[in-house]
């Protein structure tokens, strides 16, 4: 198939043109960092605003990249949830008057599937099912059991902040811009991970969730006191990135003695980090387990990825968009996370 991807759920204005869920023939994103990043996080309505103002280029542009016309594609798939509402709406009106017009079906994406399905773009070797997703976001940190492109199953999810929130809020203690993930990524390549030691979370036995709060808490005292004035701002970032690592590596490892998986698969926007795709291969060499990592371009939010889940797990939410008129509020029912379809 040949999709069309949108992709609006927070502040990247994305469309794509992908054949097969694989082959990206364009990838366009316009990132609004600029617009966001004196308030320190991502302002909704702002966001909003800059999806009005930019997708149909944006549409327009992935179209004449890929060197395909509207009456080309297969369908157009979208990001339908979860997300900023106000951003959410404006992809999906937009998606609905591109099918509507062109008389494609609409693919409803959930943008967590999007993630999961990263992987797969641009790349020889596909993760086998079943796999183990590891799914680190700005919004989200899952563990979730793949066992087909329709039939996945949170199996762990963060009690407090996501670890790339964790990461933003950590950067801000050290007076580094946003997205803090990056920067502190850049930050602790200069740094001694084992300079300092904050506390790994550590659930029970039976239990594979994870929790970020108290690293970033620990960082937050350690920077107050008199050690934490003296130390390299190098060494914190390390020492911080490597706690959050292992939290999650031994989730991994945990999730993986419980059951038979085929390959791990990293993604979200904090699959982007150096360390921790470092540490994730080094545990699928230990273990035997192949692990798969998007191109660093498909870890964070975009439009290729959306049209990659649209294309593997198919069931458009309409096949003939002139039916909308009958439900106006159709895109929003899979907006819920990643669950096992009925
Ligand atoms: O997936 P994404 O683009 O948006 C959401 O759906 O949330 O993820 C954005 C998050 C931000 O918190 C950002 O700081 C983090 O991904 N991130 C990173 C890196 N690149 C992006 N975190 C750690 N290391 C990175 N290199
Ligand atoms: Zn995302």
């Amino acid at each position: 198939m040949l999709l069309l991807g949108i992709e609006t759920s927070c502040d990247d204005t994305a469309t794509a043109v992908v054949r097969d869920g694989r082959d990206v023939l364009s990838n366009v994103s316009t990132n609004q960092d600029a617009f966001h990043a004196k308030f320190g996080g991502i302002v909704p309505e702002i966001a909003s605003r800059q999806h009005l103002a930019l997708l149909s280029a944006a549409v327009a542009d992935a179209l004449e990249r890929a060197g395909v016309t509207l009456a080309e594609l297969d369908g157009i798939a979208v990001t339908a949830g979860p997300g900023l509402i106000g951003s959410l709406v404006i992809g999906v009106a937009s998606a609905k008057a591109l099918a509507y017009a062109s008389g494609k079906p609409l693919y409803a994406v959930n943008h967590l599937h999007g993630h999961i399905f990263a992987p797969f773009l641009e790349r020889d070797a596909e993760p086998e099912y079943p796999f183990l997703a590891l799914l680190v976001s700005g919004g989200h940190s899952q563990l979730v059991d793949v066992a087909g492109p329709n039939d996945l199953h949170v199996i762990g999810r963060t009690r407090d902040d996501a670890a790339g929130e964790a990461f933003d809020k950590t950067a801000r203690l050290l007076g580094l811009g946003f997205p803090g993930g990056p920067a502190i990524d850049r930050l602790a390549r200069d740094g001694d991970p084992l300079a300092f030691s904050f506390p790994r979370h550590r659930p029970d036995a039976d239990s594979l969730d994870m929790s970020f709060s108290g690293i970033k808490t620990s960082v937050r005292y350690f920077l107050e006191s008199a050690a934490g004035k003296a130390a390299r701002a190098e060494d914190v970032a390390a020492s911080f990135q490597a706690a959050l690592v292992d939290v999650l590596i031994d989730r991994v490892d945990r999730a993986a003695a419980r059951a038979s998986y085929c390959s791990v698969v990293l993604s979200g926007g904090v699959a982007a980090n150096s360390a921790l795709q470092a540490a994730l291969r080094a545990w699928g060499h230990r273990t035997n387990t192949p692990t798969h990592i998007p191109h660093l371009r498909y870890c964070t939010d975009n439009a290729a990825m959306i049209a990659a889940a649209a294309d593997r797990q198919g069931n458009p939410l309409l096949a003939d968009a002139r039916a909308l008129s009958a439900d106006p509020n159709f895109a929003f029912d899979r907006t819920s996370e990643p669950v096992k379809k009925a």
